[in-house]
């Protein structure tokens, strides 16, 4: 009764989520004690939490090498469904499981390994060191190793092994992050309950800012929209980036201060930052869409690092790379917001009169770590009070 009203999921009708019931885990889990096992590395079941959770919507399992390569040079599978970033089990070692057909697959990111998922294996493929900085190359637009997400991917292993799977658990998110850690079908069902039509998606790795907050009222008021999904990423980052409670408790505070009731759903999910910038741009769309909105925001350089993508390429990319009618997700591009001195507010800083630097109040995010950690809050114009004490709390506690 509610799907009508949703925006439909990306390649099916309806959500397919791998995660099996009660009954079926019990069934697995009595399968898998006579299964060959695979520890899989943290990116492979980061793909299998998203996979289970419905947000990979309609793939079934782990990509072949041809499905890959595909889909890092063209955006698609080999079968022509729109898809930005290979979803893959790449491994070193693949001695425990030569030969089978059906393997339990381990989960690297909770204590004693506990078994994720079953896997039909379709096939275990070498890949070359070429075809990796050949995907490596599409996917993050560098080879340079200092990249985080290069330096992960050319390490995963050169054994990539594809084939359906069926999802038993979601990791440690549910128990680390009970009250905001939710599956895509959890999301669209709050927001069918909620009875929203316009659904704005913010992308976030960050503690919010005033940027980050403003971003979001403007994407309401200027689209109409019924509410924002905050939509934090819970798996792994680089090191340096502040860890997830600390931002959810940020966020969470910004929100019940600075937004209408009832505006906001804040919300995460469980999935390694990749820091592919554009590309990730287009994965984080699919996603948003899996999970019921309309919209997603994309501002200054989107899921980028350091000076690898130009500002607005995470923007760029959807007019480039994605022909009309893949996704049914709108974007809505944000210029860089700041807050500009003569008109006493963060705006778009293409959109204020003055252009000039000095009107604006910029910070860079190692200005802002260094100001926390020692004890200075950054300036309200920059974030809010209530925002930076939970932040020197945390730098201090981690300086200490
Ligand atoms: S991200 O890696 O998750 O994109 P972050 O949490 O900093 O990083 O950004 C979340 C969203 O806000 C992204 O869409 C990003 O482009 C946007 N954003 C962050 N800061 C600004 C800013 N000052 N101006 C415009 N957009 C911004």
């Amino acid at each position: 009764m509610t799907k009508s009203i949703l925006i439909k999921p990306h390649g099916s009708d309806s959500l397919n989520p791998l995660l099996v019931d009660d009954a079926q885990r019990q069934a697995l889990l009595q399968e898998a004690e006579s299964l060959p096992s695979l520890l899989l590395n943290s990116a492979a079941a980061a793909n299998a939490v998203m996979l289970g959770a419905g947000y990979f919507n309609p793939l079934t399992g782990y990509m072949n090498l041809a499905d890959a390569l595909s889909v890092s040079e063209s955006l698609h599978t080999t079968e022509g469904l729109f898809w930005p970033v290979p979803v893959i089990n790449l491994t070193k070692d693949i001695s425990g499981i030569s030969g089978a057909s059906r393997i339990a697959l381990r989960d690297p990111n909770t204590e004693g390994h506990p078994i994720i998922a079953v896997m039909d294996v379709a096939a275990i493929e070498e890949v070359s060191p070429e075809q990796i900085q050949s995907m490596a190359a599409d996917i993050f637009g560098t080879l340079d190793p200092e990249h985080p997400g290069v330096a992960t991917f050319t390490h995963l292993g050169n054994h990539l092994i594809s084939g359906d799977i069926q999802v038993l658990n979601l990791s440690y998110f549910q128990a680390d992050f009970p009250d905001t850690f939710r599956t895509a079908t959890e999301i669209r069902d709050e927001i069918a309950q909620r009875g929203w039509k316009k659904v704005v998606a913010f992308q976030t790795r960050n503690p919010m800012h005033r940027a980050h907050e403003e971003l979001c009222h403007m994407a309401m008021e200027r689209l109409g929209a019924d509410g924002i999904v905050v939509h934090m990423l819970l798996g792994k980052l680089k090191q340096g980036d502040i860890p997830a409670s600390v931002r959810d408790d940020c966020i969470r505070k910004m929100v019940e201060l600075y937004f209408p009731e009832n505006s906001v759903m804040v919300t995460g999910y469980g999935f390694d930052m990749l820091y592919a910038g554009p590309r990730e741009a287009v994965l984080h769309a699919v996603f948003r869409q899996n999970m019921g909105c309309t919209h997603l925001i994309v501002g200054r350089d989107h899921a980028g690092v350091g000076d690898y993508y130009g500002a607005f390429d995470a923007q760029t990319i959807f007019a480039e790379k994605v022909p009309a009618g893949a996704l049914e997700i709108e974007i809505f591009n944000a210029d860089h917001t700041a807050f500009s001195k003569k008109l006493e507010r963060v705006v778009m800083m293409n959109e204020a009169e003055d252009h000039t630097k000095d009107d604006f109040i910029l910070l860079s995010g190692t200005k802002v770590r260094q100001m926390l950690g020692d004890g200075i809050a950054p300036p309200p114009e920059f974030s809010r009070p209530e925002v930076a004490k939970i932040l020197m709390d945390y730098y201090q506690l981690e300086n200490a």
